[in-house]
C-alpha cells in the first residue's frame, strides 16, 4: 500500500488550468483574482466581506491588531488548537487565557469560558476566540450572547470548517464564517485545509469598518484610494496611515483557491461519507472511543479517535505506511507559554483528551481500498 497521510490535497486538472491561465496573466500578486476569490469565499460562507490573505496565521494577526489588541487586552482561547490561535494575541502584546474544553466536541467549554470571565474585574477580558476544532461547528449563537454580556468582540477560527455549520435556536443553519455571531472569522488554506492554495487564508466579517481597516493593514498600512488620502502629489501618491503588513496572496494562488472552491460541497460530502465508514465499522469496538456519531453540520476536517495505547497504535500504523497525526498539543503546555507561567495540570480535560487522541486519515481521495486497509490494522492492532 503506499503512503496514507492523515490529510491530502487534491489538486485536480481544471485547478492546474487555472494557476497556468494567471501565470500567463498580467498579475502575479495582488490582480482581478483575489477579489474574484473573496467575492466566490463571501458566498460560499454567506458572509458581506472577504479578505484573502497569505495565510490563516496573518488573518488571525490582523483580525487581533483589526479589534484593537495590545498589552491591555486580555483574551480567551481553546487549548486544543493550533498553536496560532492563541499567537495573534501574543504577537499584539496581549495577555492569551485558556478555559478548558468540552470532553464530547473537544471545543472551547463555554460554561468553563463563562467561569473564568466571571472569575475576574468587570471588563478584564476583551475577546474570544473559539475555534471549530475539526470542523466542529461552535454555536456562536451561544457565545454571541456571552460575549454581548461582558462586552466582547469574537474572532472565530474556523479554519478547519468552511461549509460547516451550526442549528441556531430557531432551527436555522448557521454557516461558519458567515459574520452574523462572530466580528471576524478566519480560514486557512493550508494544503491539508479543505480549500488548499499551497499557503493561503481568509477573513469573513460583516462589519464594513473592520472590512476596510483590515484592507489596508493587509498592504502595511498603506493607501492610494483617493477618498482616503490626506494629501494627494499626483498619480504615484499614497500614504502610510497605519502599521500593517505584506500579508498578500497571490493572484495564481486566489486562482487556485476559486477553482478549489468549486469542488468544496463534493469535498464535505465525501469526507462524511469516510466520517460515517468510521463511525460505523467502529461504534462498538470498546478500544476506540471518543466517537460521538456523525454530526450534520461538522466540516469534518479531522476524525478523531481516543486510545489507550495511542503511542503504540501510531508506531504500528507507521510500520503499515499509515500516518496518522495528534491534534493537538495543549498550546498552555508547549513550552512558549510555559515560560508565560502556564502549566501542565491547569487544563485536565484537554490534558487527558491529548493523553489519547489520534487523527485517522481523512481526505476527499482517500479511496475505499484505503479506508479499509487504515480499519482493518487498527483493527489488527487490538487483536494482536
Ligand atoms: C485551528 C487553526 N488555526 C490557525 C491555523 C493557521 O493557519 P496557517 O497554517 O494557514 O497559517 C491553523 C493551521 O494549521 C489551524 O489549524
Amino acid at each position: 500500500m503506499n503512503p496514507i497521510p492523515y490529510g491530502k490535497q487534491y489538486i485536480s486538472k481544471e485547478d492546474i488550468t487555472a494557476v497556468i491561465e494567471t501565470l500567463s496573466g498580467e498579475f502575479l500578486t495582488q490582480g482581478p483574482k483575489i477579489l474574484e476569490f473573496e467575492n466566490s469565499f463571501a458566498k460560499y460562507v454567506g458572509s458581506n466581506y472577504a479578505v484573502a490573505l497569505s495565510n490563516g496565521t496573518a488573518a488571525l494577526h490582523l483580525c487581533a491588531m483589526a479589534l484593537g489588541v495590545n498589552d491591555q487586552s486580555n483574551v480567551i482561547t481553546t487549548p486544543i488548537t493550533f498553536a496560532a490561535s492563541a499567537n495573534c494575541v501574543t504577537y499584539c502584546g496581549g495577555n492569551i487565557f485558556f478555559a478548558d474544553i468540552d470532553p464530547v466536541t473537544y471545543t472551547l467549554d463555554i460554561s468553563k469560558t463563562e467561569e473564568l470571565i466571571e472569575s475576574k474585574p468587570k471588563g478584564f477580558f476583551s475577546g474570544i476566540i473559539p475555534v471549530d476544532f475539526a470542523g466542529y461547528a461552535v454555536n456562536l449563537e451561544a457565545y454571541r450572547q456571552l460575549a454581548n454580556k461582558h462586552n466582547l468582540w469574537i474572532i472565530e477560527d474556523a479554519c478547519h470548517a468552511p461549509g460547516g455549520y451550526f442549528t441556531d435556536t430557531k432551527s436555522d443553519k448557521q454557516l461558519c464564517g458567515n459574520g452574523r455571531f462572530a466580528d471576524l472569522s478566519i480560514f486557512s488554506f493550508h494544503p491539508v485545509k479543505h480549500i488548499a492554495c499551497g499557503e493561503g487564508g481568509m477573513i469573513t466579517t460583516n462589519d464594513e469598518q473592520l472590512y476596510k481597516r483590515l484592507l489596508l493593514l493587509r498592504t502595511h498600512g498603506i493607501t492610494k484610494n483617493p477618498e482616503l488620502l490626506i494629501e494627494n502629489h499626483g498619480g504615484w501618491y499614497y500614504e502610510m496611515q497605519t502599521l500593517g503588513y505584506n500579508y498578500r496572496l497571490t493572484d495564481f494562488q486566489a486562482a487556485l483557491g476559486t477553482s478549489q472552491l468549486k469542488r468544496a460541497d463534493e469535498g464535505l460530502k465525501r469526507r462524511k461519507e469516510i466520517a460515517k465508514k468510521y463511525y460505523d465499522v467502529f461504534k462498538d469496538n470498546s478500544n476506540i472511543l471518543g466517537q460521538s456519531g456523525v454530526v450534520d453540520g461538522h466540516a469534518y476536517h479531522l476524525y478523531i479517535i481516543q486510545v489507550e495505547q495511542r503511542k503504540a497504535l501510531y508506531d504500528y500504523l507507521r510500520k503499515k505506511n499509515i500516518f496518522c497525526q495528534v491534534h493537538y498539543i495543549p498550546v498552555h503546555t508547549l513550552p512558549y507559554y510555559q515560560n508565560l507561567g502556564w502549566k501542565k495540570g491547569d487544563m485536565p480535560i484537554a490534558e487527558e483528551y491529548y493523553n489519547c487522541c489520534l487523527s485517522l486519515p481523512m481526505y476527499p481521495t482517500l479511496t475505499d481500498d484505503e479506508q479499509e486497509y487504515v480499519i482493518k490494522n487498527i483493527a489488527e492492532f487490538f487483536i494482536l
